[in-house]
C-alpha cells in the first residue's frame, strides 16, 4: 500500500453492564473489530477501544433485587463481557469501565465546559414518581392502559398494541413497575442542554465530514427540520452513576458519560502505554476518529456527542458507522425460539471464526438489518472456509512432506496466476476500507475458486505417480501452498483462528501489522510445518443443541424473572377466594382486524358462552387454538374495547421483553365450567 500511515482511533458502543453479550451485539464488535483488523493488515496505527456502560436506572435496581452493591454488579458482569470478547477474538487494544475516576474527570470537565458556554438551563419538571420507592420513574418502568386503544400493560411513553406514543401521564391507570404503587407526579429541578445552540455547528459537522452513510445523513436533515430538542441531562437520587458537581441529589444521565467512556477508555490506554491523548483528542488532532454503533443509538452519536466534544473543545469524531440489527432465521431474536443466544453459549458449541465469517459475506456499509439463517451459516461455512479455502492447502500438502520433506520449491509453477492474484489485492484492500465485507468475502472465495481450478487442471495426484515429473510436482504444490497463503492473508481480518493456525502450517507470520506489503512476495525455498486440519466442518447437531440450550430456561436463568419482576404484595386467602378461575374450551379463535396482538375467543364454560380478547396472537394462530382447554377468570368486569366487548380473561405465562407466551392449560380430564382454585 502507498497509502502513507494513518493514525485511527476506533470504538464500538460500550455495552451494558446488566446483561451478558449476545450474537446481535456481536455484530457490532466483529465489524469494528474486522476493520481495525484490516487497517493494521495494510500497515496503519490502529487503536481499537471500549468499555463497559454501567451506570443508570436499570443497573442499580437489578443490583438491588440480586443483593449486591452496584459496583459488585458491574465487576462481575465486566469479567464476563471481557471473556466473551477475548473468546470472540475481539482485538481491543484496551476495554475499560465508565465507571472509573478518567470517565468522572471527562464528564466533569465537559459539563463545566456546558455550563460555562451557556448551553445548560435550569427548568423545573413534573414528573412521575414512585411514593413507595421514593424515586422517579424512567418512562419504561411505568405501566398502564394505553390512552388511545385500551390495551393493558404498555410502557410509560409508548403503546406496543397501537403504536401511539405520548407521555406517561397520559397513561391510563398508571403503576410503577417497580413497587405496582401509583405514581404521584412531582417537581424537581433538572439541566437540559440546549442543543439548537449547536445547529450550525451541527449541520456544518454533518457536511464536513461527507463520510457519513447517506441514510444517516437523511436522518440527520428529517431531525434538523423537526428542530433540535432540549436535552434533559440530569436524574434525581437514588441513581448509580456520576454526581453533578454543585449540586446535591443530581446524577448524570447515564448518556451523559457513556459517550465520554470512549474517552475515558483511551485516556486509561495512554496512562498504561505511554501514548499522547492530545494527538488523538485534542482539537487539532490529525488522527482519525470513528464510532460503530448500532442504529437504535445514532441520536446520540451523531447530535449529542459531537456538540459535548465541541463546547468542551476536543476534536469531533472523522465519522459514525451505523449498522443494522441481526435477526435470525428471518425473525427478531427470541429466547422462547432460542434464537436468543448468548456469546458464551455460542462458543461452547461452535469456532468464532464461523460465526465472523459469515457476518463477514452479509455486512456491508449501509445500515440494513442482517439475517444469520441458520441453514445458510452452515452451507457457507463448510462450502467456502473448508471446502474451498482450506482444500487447496490439504491439497498439496501431503505431496510437499512426502516427496520434499516439507520445503517449498524455489519457484511457482504459474507466475502470472500469482500476480493476478497479488492485483487482486488492490480491490480486495478497497472494499475493506470502505467496510464492503461481503464484496471483499465475495472476491476473496471466487479467487479461492480459482486456485481449486487450477488444481484441478494441474492434477498434482496423477503427476505424483511420475518420477520423472517430481520438478514439476513440486513447482505446482509451491504454487497452491502459495495461492492459499494469499486468501488466508486476505481473509485474515475475519476469521484471526484460522489465521493463527495456517501460520503454524505455514510457519510464516500472518496476523502482524502490514503484512500486506508482503503479498508480492511469495514463499520460496521454505520449509512449511506438518498440516493439519486448520478448520473443522460445522456439525449440524452443534447449532441444534446450541439453539436447544438457549431455548431451556436453566435454574441460573429463571431467576431472572424474579429478579425483574419480584414476587407481588401479600393478599389473604379471603381475597384470592373472590377470583372466580373456571375452565374453559376454546371454540372459536379468530384475527381481530387493525389489532396487532390480539385474537377473539369464544370460550365454553360448561353452558355458558363468553366472548374473550386475548393479546396472544404473537404465540398462537387461531387454528392452533380450537379445541384447547383454558383457565378464565370468570368474574373480572367486562371491558370494552375498540373492537367488542371482553368477558374476562384467559391465563397464560409470559416472559420479559418478547420471551413468548404460554397458555395455560388444564390437564386432561377437566371439564369446561369446574372451578379452578
Ligand atoms: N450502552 C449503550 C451504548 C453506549 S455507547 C456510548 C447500548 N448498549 S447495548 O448493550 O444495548 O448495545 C450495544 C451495541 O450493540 C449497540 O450499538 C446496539 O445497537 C448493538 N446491538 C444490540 N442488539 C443488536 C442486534 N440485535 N443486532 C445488531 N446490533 C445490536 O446501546
Ligand atoms: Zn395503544
Amino acid at each position: 500500500m502507498n497509502d502513507s500511515q494513518r493514525k485511527i482511533l476506533v470504538t464500538s458502543a460500550l455495552p451494558y453492564a446488566n446483561g451478558p453479550i449476545h450474537i446481535g451485539h456481536m455484530v457490532e464488535y466483529v465489524q469494528t473489530d474486522i476493520w481495525a483488523r484490516f487497517l493494521r493488515s495494510v500497515g496503519h496505527v490502529v487503536y481499537y477501544v471500549c468499555a463497559d456502560d454501567t451506570h443508570g436506572t436499570p443497573i442499580m435496581l437489578q443490583a438491588r433485587k440480586l443483593g449486591v452493591s452496584p459496583e459488585e454488579l458491574i465487576k462481575r458482569t465486566e469479567i464476563e463481557h471481557r471473556d466473551d470478547f477475548r473468546d470472540f477474538n475481539i482485538a481491543f487494544d484496551h476495554y475499560y469501565t465508565t465507571h472509573s475516576s478518567e470517565n468522572r474527570y471527562y464528564s466533569e470537565f465537559i459539563y463545566n465546559s456546558l455550563v460555562t458556554n451557556n448551553h445548560i438551563q435550569k427548568r423545573t419538571v413534573r414528573q412521575a414518581y414512585d411514593p413507595e420507592e421514593n424515586m422517579f420513574l424512567p418512562d419504561r418502568f411505568i405501566r398502564g392502559t394505553c390512552p388511545r386503544c385500551d390495551v393493558k400493560d404498555q410502557y410509560g411513553d409508548s403503546c406496543e398494541s397501537c403504536g401511539a406514543t405520548y407521555s406517561p401521564t397520559d397513561l391510563k391507570q398508571p403503576v410503577s413497575a417497580i413497587s405496582g404503587a401509583t405514581p404521584v407526579l412531582k417537581e424537581s429541578d433538572h439541566f437540559f442542554v440546549k442543543l439548537s445552540n449547536f445547529e450550525a455547528m451541527l449541520k456544518e459537522w454533518t457536511g464536513v465530514t461527507g463520510k457519513l452513510q447517506s441514510e444517516v445523513t437523511n436522518k440527520l436533515s428529517e431531525w434538523f427540520t423537526a428542530g433540535l430538542r432540549d436535552w434533559d441531562i440530569s436524574r434525581d437520587e437514588p441513581y448509580f452513576g456520576f454526581e453533578i458537581p454543585g449540586e446535591t441529589g443530581k446524577y448524570f444521565y447515564v448518556w451523559l458519560d457513556a459517550p465520554i467512556g470512549y474517552m475515558a477508555s483511551f485516556k486509561s490506554f495512554c496512562d498504561k502505554s505511554g501514548k499522547d491523548f492530545n494527538e488523538y483528542w485534542g482539537s487539532d488532532s490529525r488522527a482519525e476518529l470513528y464510532h460503530f454503533v448500532g442504529k437504535d443509538i445514532l441520536y446520540f452519536h451523531t447530535l449529542f456527542w459531537p456538540a459535548m466534544l465541541h463546547s468542551a473543545g476536543f476534536r469531533k469524531p472523522t465519522s459514525v458507522f451505523v449498522h443494522g440489527f441481526l435477526t435470525v432465521d428471518g425473525q427478531k431474536m427470541s429466547k422462547s425460539r432460542g434464537t436468543l443466544v448468548s456469546a458464551r453459549t455460542y462458543l461452547d458449541y461452535l469456532d468464532p471464526d464461523y460465526l465472523r465469517y459469515y457476518f463477514a459475506t452479509k455486512l456491508n456499509s449501509h445500515v440494513e438489518d442482517l439475517d444469520l439463517n441458520l441453514d445458510d451459516f452452515l452451507q457457507r461455512v463448510n462450502s467456502d472456509l473448508v471446502g474451498k479455502v482450506v482444500n487447496i492447502a490439504s491439497r498439496c500438502a501431503g505431496f510437499i512432506a512426502k516427496h520434499f520433506n516439507n520445503q517449498l520449491g524455489a519457484e511457482l509453477d504459474d507466475t502470472d496466476l500469482y500476480e493476478e492474484f497479488v492485483r487482486e489485492s488492490e480491490s480486495i484492500a478497497e472494499y475493506y476500507e470502505a467496510r464492503e465485507f461481503s464484496r471483499a468475502m465475495r472476491d476473496i472465495m471466487s479467487f479461492a475458486d480459482k486456485a481449486n481450478q487450477y488444481l484441478n487442471e494441474q492434477q498434482p495426484w496423477k503427476i505424483a505417480h511420475d518420477e520423472k515429473k517430481r520438478q514439476e510436482l513440486h513447482k505446482i504444490c509451491t504454487q497452491g501452498i502459495n495461492l492459499f497463503r494469499l486468501l488466508i492473508i486476505w481473509l485474515n481480518p475475519v476469521v484471526p483462528g484460522l489465521t493463527s493456525r495456517s501460520e503454524s502450517f505455514l510457519r510464516c507470520s500472518i496476523s502482524k501489522s502490514g503484512v500486506w506489503q508482503d503479498i508480492r512476495t511469495p514463499l520460496l525455498n521454505h520449509s512449511i510445518g506438518e498440516f493439519f486440519p486448520l478448520l473443522k466442518r460445522i456439525d449440524s447437531t452443534k447449532i441444534e443443541s446450541m439453539i436447544e440450550e438457549s431455548s431451556n430456561r436453566k435454574e441460573a436463568d429463571m431467576s431472572q424473572y424474579l429478579l425483574q419482576d419480584p414476587i407481588g404484595e401479600e393478599i389473604s386467602i379471603d381475597e384470592f377466594s373472590k377470583i372466580d378461575l373456571r375452565v374453559a374450551v376454546i371454540m372459536q379463535a379468530s384475527l381481530v382486524e387493525n389489532a396487532d396482538k390480539l385474537l377473539q375467543l369464544t370460550l365454553d364454560v360448561g353452558g355458558e358462552t363468553r366472548n374473550v380478547f386475548a393479546g396472544i396472537k404473537s404465540a398462537y394462530s387461531p387454528d392452533e387454538l380450537v379445541g384447547r382447554r383454558v383457565v378464565l377468570v370468570a368474574n373480572l368486569a367486562s371491558r370494552k374495547m375498540r373492537f367488542g366487548i371482553s368477558e374476562g380473561m384467559v391465563l397464560a405465562a409470559s416472559g420479559i421483553d418478547d420471551d413468548g407466551i404460554f397458555l395455560i392449560e388444564p390437564d386432561t380430564g377437566a371439564e369446561p365450567g369446574m372451578r379452578v382454585r
